[in-house]
């Protein structure tokens, strides 16, 4: 059977933390392990992140999460209607930020290691959007 849900609320980071917990609670009824549960919860909380410290930095706006499932496929996408990234590819090189000074520029390396696939949108002053998959198989019995 498919399943979702669509979240909006405003880019602040007040929200991040309830946006993992949405996320996991919805993806803990797939039959999931906890390591499976943690790479989702980072995931989402990185990219969350990235709306409201990159794409809201000096802006204010919402951000949408959709997440579903379908057998053992999760997608998650999450987006905002901030300041874009000029260069999509440098930007998910490991270790590249463009906020030296308090990032580490790990967040897009960690979505794409702990998620299936991950695919990156962005337009300039339009948003960005991030759509990761996780796939879910299923569980020996016993
Ligand atoms: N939603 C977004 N809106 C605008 N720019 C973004 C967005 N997401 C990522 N970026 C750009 O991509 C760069 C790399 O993102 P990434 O999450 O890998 O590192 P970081 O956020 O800089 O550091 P860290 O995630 O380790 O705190 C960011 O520095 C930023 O320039
Ligand atoms: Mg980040």
């Amino acid at each position: 059977m498919k399943n979702w849900i669509k979240l909006e609320f405003p880019g602040t980071s007040i929200n991040v933390g309830f946006a993992r917990a949405a996320i996991a609670h919805f993806a803990a009824q797939l039959d999931i392990t906890l390591d499976e549960l943690e790479d989702i919860k980072v995931a989402v909380s990185e990219a969350v992140s990235n709306c409201v410290v990159h794409g809201y930095r000096e802006k204010s706006g919402n951000v949408v999460i959709e997440a579903s499932y379908e057998d053992s496929r999760l997608e998650i996408i999450v987006e905002d209607f901030g300041h874009g990234i000029p260069d999509i590819d440098a930007a998910q090189e490991t270790g590249f930020t463009t906020l030296p000074e308090e990032r580490m520029g790990l967040g897009l390396t960690f979505m794409r290691e702990y998620m299936d696939k991950l695919l990156l949108f962005s337009e300039v002053e339009v948003g960005t959007k991030v759509v990761m998959v996780k796939n879910i198989p299923p569980r020996q019995a016993g």
